[in-house]
């Protein structure tokens, strides 16, 4: 069993929903928020601690006054990062963050030495190689969330459509975090019965469709992506850390020859425990799936290329 301190490094909205959940949840003893803005740390904490006050169990909740002050953490979640602005290209925006993450990583790596890393940031996929690459930690120590919050997408449509309770409905999407995600609402059930025995098969099109446009959907209407959704997925998969719960989730983790790929970070379903990853679980794909993973897979590539060929390891 780990310690229960938590660090979240971005106390923007989705790390803060983040600290505002797990302090709901009362899954940690301590949670320590920074980030680069003024106040913003500070300001969250202390509103999220007065909260607390009300949850079932208490969490201290504070604010780092430096990135240094996040120390002898358990688990970092990194939500650092700017979002895409007016004339940025996506190449300029992986840079950007890709930079802020090497920034971030080295403070991690140098003050919570035995921590387990949920990396947040956009691209996901990308940036959670970037954490690989800093911190040359053991592959188990590294994982992205992207599968928890994309499977609720997954789910939330499978309810909509069907009516059913979504506390008994399965989820499962692999690949990128991305406009190459694969839903794969045929490999799941909904109490127990195969979701194709309850949905036609342009009903299942249609949850793929949803699925991939899920986030795009809440921008449509907000202005600004989601966050409770992924601030509850984050706390999610805290907890299976925290608590050693072996819970099976999509996450985005470094290949070393599992799905016949190495030296790329893409998401797969894997069991989270108190040693992070501990097992990556091998689908067998059916060749319309692999076709799909395989043009998802050169999508997370060729942002690490970028990386490369502005020697960003280097
Ligand atoms: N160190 C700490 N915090 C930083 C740094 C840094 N070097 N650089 C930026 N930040 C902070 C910003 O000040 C901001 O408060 O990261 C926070 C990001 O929060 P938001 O802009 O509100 O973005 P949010 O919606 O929370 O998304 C965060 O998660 O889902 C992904 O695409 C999303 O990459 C984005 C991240």
């Amino acid at each position: 069993m780990r310690g229960r301190k938590v660090g979240i490094i971005g106390a923007g909205a989705v790390g803060a929903t983040a600290a505002y959940t797990l302090s709901m949840m009362g899954t940690c003893h301590e949670i320590v928020l920074f980030d680069i803005a003024d106040g913003v740390a500070k300001g969250k904490a202390i509103d999220i601690s007065q909260a607390s006050y009300y949850a079932p169990q208490g969490t201290i909740v504070n604010a780092a006054e430096s990135a240094s002050d996040i120390k002898d953490c358990d688990v970092v979640v990194i939500t650092a990062g700017v979002p895409r602005k007016g004339d940025m290209t996506r190449a300029d925006l992986l840079m950007i963050n890709a930079k802020i993450m090497k920034e971030v990583v080295t403070n991690i790596k140098e003050n919570s030495p035995e921590a387990i890393i949920i990396c947040v940031s956009n691209p996901l996929d990308v940036m959670t190689y970037v954490c690989h690459q800093i911190t040359g930690w053991s592959r188990n120590r590294i994982v992205g969330m992207a599968g928890a919050l994309d499977g609720s997408r997954m789910a939330y449509q499978i309810q909509q459509l069907t009516g059913y309770n979504a506390g008994q409905i399965g989820s499962l999407v692999i690949g990128d975090h991305g406009e190459n995600m694969i839903p794969l609402p045929h490999k799941i059930s909904v109490g127990d019965i195969p979701l194709s025995e309850l949905v036609s098969k342009e009903q299942m099109e249609q949850i793929i469709n949803r699925t991939k446009n899920g986030g795009a959907e809440i921008v449509k209407h907000l202005g600004t992506s989601g966050y409770y959704g992924p601030g509850r997925a984050i706390a999610f998969m805290v907890e299976a850390i925290l608590n050693d719960t072996k819970t099976i989730v999509s996450s985005s983790v470094l290949l070393d020859g599992e799905y016949g790929h190495k030296d790329v970070t893409v998401g797969v379903p894997v069991v989270l425990g108190a040693n992070g990853v501990e097992k990556i679980i091998e689908l067998e794909l059916d060749a319309d799936t692999k076709e799909k993973f395989d043009i998802s897979l050169r999508s997370i590539e060729n942002g690490i290329n970028v990386l490369k060929d502005n020697n960003f390891f280097t």
